[in-house]
């Protein structure tokens, strides 16, 4: 990387694979940004805005939201972060198009994508994993039956009462579309990056702390 700026990071994989629970963690413990495209939309459909709105409408079927909406929005959003800042891309890109355009925005910013994360689970424990979701209604942390709080139904972070939250989107029909679109319209992005020579694979099985530990390694 040019003038010793660390790249920024992109964790990739399926749903329920653990994205949204180590780039919250490591977030937290290394003064990262996470920009994860689908809490932002879900934060939009809390305030019933009319991108919330539109995007509800492709998330509760388990398709992706169009390309030109989701960059638009990623476009803004990285604006607002300062170049020294490492941002943790969780959730975008997800198709080839939005990769393309993620080059060129970073580009513009002088930023650069330093490493691809793809985070492996087997088939059955993603089911399992999205079945049994559960989050943190203060920090929004999310647990599950093979990663429960120490203190049963309080957040490990926080201290807030932890929830059974399956998502309008965990349904098992449309968690099967969620997982069929990955391997139609994401798995390609992975070969995009692969090309280059930046996918590093975690294996995400296991304690989320052996986790984050296999994936500092291979960010580094
Ligand atoms: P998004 O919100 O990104 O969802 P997803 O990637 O489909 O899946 P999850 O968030 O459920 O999985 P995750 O990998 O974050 O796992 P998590 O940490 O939660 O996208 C939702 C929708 O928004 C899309 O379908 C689409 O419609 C739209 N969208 C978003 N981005 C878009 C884009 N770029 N373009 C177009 N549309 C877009 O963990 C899952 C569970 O497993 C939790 O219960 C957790 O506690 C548990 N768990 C985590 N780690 C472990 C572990 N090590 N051991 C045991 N359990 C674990
Ligand atoms: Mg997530
Ligand atoms: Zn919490």
């Amino acid at each position: 990387m040019s003038h010793g700026r660390p790249g920024d990071l992109i964790l990739m994989g399926p749903p329920g694979v653990g994205k949204g629970t180590q780039a919250r963690l490591l977030v937290d413990r290394n003064g990262w940004v996470q920009l994860a495209t689908g809490d932002i939309f879900r934060d939009h459909l809390r305030r019933k805005t009319p991108l919330g709105e539109l995007a509800a409408s492709y998330m509760y079927k388990g398709s992706y939201v169009p390309d030109d909406v989701t960059v638009g929005m990623v476009r803004e959003r990285i604006a607002e972060i300062p170049r020294e800042t490492r941002v943790m891309f969780d959730g975008f890109p997800r198709t080839v198009a939005q990769a393309e355009a993620l080059d060129e925005i970073l580009a513009k910013q002088g930023r650069a994508i330093g490493r691809v994360i793809l985070l492996d689970v087997p088939r059955d424990e993603l089911l399992d994993r999205l079945a049994s979701r559960a989050t943190c209604s203060i920090c929004q942390a999310v647990y599950s039956t093979g990663h429960p709080p120490k203190a049963p139904g309080i957040c490990d972070r926080c201290g807030g009462a932890v929830v059974a939250t399956a998502r309008p989107d965990d349904s098992p029909d449309v968690v099967r579309k969620r997982l069929e679109v990955y391997s139609d319209q994401t798995e390609p992005v992975v070969r995009f990056y692969d090309a280059r020579g930046l996918v590093r694979r975690v294996d995400g099985v296991g304690d989320v702390e052996d986790v984050i530990k296999r994936l500092l390694e291979a960010a580094a």
